[in-house]
């Protein structure tokens, strides 16, 4: 059976990029076909700055949205990477096997990088280093799938690299992956700034739809997305960002191909309200699972335990026999 992983990192509140982007996909599709493991990669949200009672409960509120969309914990894998350790172990390997340059050519390394040196911040090692703990987390499962939005493939390929090259210098330990993208709404723009992606991250909250936020909160946001100038619908990410983005959104919540439901509109506005309205659809359901599963956190503590357990001992033969590999001499 294929094995899928993939994570998410509790950095902000979960967006409609990460639900339409990454975890959709795992509740529609991966869950079922697959022996699939999700993770809320909680080490990652220490590589910038953070406030650790926030990272305490974005990891909670990410973990029970998960559930809330639709994960269900009898058919996949759900934890918090902080409770597994051989992610942390087998990073350090793969910090033996990746060399400096390619941790340095991440794009998201160099964008993230310099925004933290242009406001005056520290860049943390941790930050150079994550792509590699992020293939940690990969690898560990023996992964052939990792379903992700666009800005993780570069992550993804590296993964790819670190276990080809280390299955060829100590023998063959790892799975090689491959990333699997959705096939719209790979990319969920910023509806401000329909150039940049929607991040949970970014500190101007206008352009993002938080998966939390309130109905008409997500209708006035789209509503007031940035447009482009011409008044024609058409799907071009070039030169119509702005409605490309919305046509992707709307396609990803109602099925069908963004080209194809350009042609049924005349104007910006009725694609704006048919866009909230999908999406406010899309979103109902997991809002009052939400506020249900809130209501039960034993619930969601048990389900992360269970997972836990699972995933340690799905992971602790492949970092032994990586430790055994590189030349770690076992304990007596
Ligand atoms: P993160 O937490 O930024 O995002 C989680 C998932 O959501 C996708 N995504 C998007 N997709 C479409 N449009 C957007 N605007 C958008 N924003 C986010 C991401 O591509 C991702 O699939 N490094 C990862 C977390 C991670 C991981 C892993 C993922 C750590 N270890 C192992 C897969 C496998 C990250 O920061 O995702």
């Amino acid at each position: 059976m294929t094995r899928i992983f993939s994570g998410i990192k509790p950095t902000g509140h979960l967006t409609l990029g990460n639900h339409l982007g990454a975890v959709r996909q795992w509740v529609d599709v991966d869950q079922h076909k697959s022996d699939a493991v999700f993770c809320v990669v909680d080490l990652h949200a220490l590589t910038v700055e953070h406030d650790p009672a926030r990272v305490r409960r974005l990891s909670r509120q990410a973990a029970t949205l998960l559930l809330a969309a639709g994960l269900d914990p009898a058919l996949c894998t759900l934890f918090v990477q902080s409770h597994v350790d051989e992610h942390t172990r087998l990073s350090y390997l793969l910090e033996c096997t990746a060399s400096d340059g390619e941790m340095r050519r991440m794009i998201q390394y160099k964008e993230k990088s310099a925004r933290e040196r242009a406001t005056g911040g520290s860049v943390r090692l941790s930050l150079l280093t994550y792509p590699v703990l992020m293939a940690a987390d990969i690898l560990a499962y023996s992964a052939d799938e990792v379903p992700v939005g666009d800005d993780q493939a570069q992550h993804v390929e590296l993964t790819r690299d670190l276990a080809v090259r280390f299955n060829q210098r100590y023998g063959h330990t790892f799975t090689v992956p491959k990333a699997v993208l959705p096939s719209v709404a790979a990319r969920v723009m910023d509806l401000q700034d329909p150039t940049s992606k929607m991040g949970k991250s970014h500190a101007e909250t206008g352009g993002i739809v938080y998966l939390l936020d309130e109905p008409d909160v997500v209708r006035r946001k789209i509503m007031r997305a940035v447009t482009d100038s011409g008044s024609e619908v058409v799907y071009d990410r070039e030169t119509r960002p702005g409605v490309t983005n919305l046509l992707e959104i709307l396609a990803a919540c109602v099925g069908g191909a963004p080209a194809e439901l350009a042609e049924g509109y005349s104007s910006y506005g009725a694609l704006k309200r048919d866009t909230a309205d999908a999406v406010l659809e899309l979103l109902r359901p997991v809002r009052e699972r939400h506020t249900e599963l809130c209501a039960d956190p034993g619930y969601v503590d048990a389900v992360l335990r269970a997972g836990a357990e699972r995933a340690r001992a799905l992971a602790r033969p492949t970092v032994d026999a990586a430790y055994a590999a590189i030349g770690l001499m076992p304990p007596a």
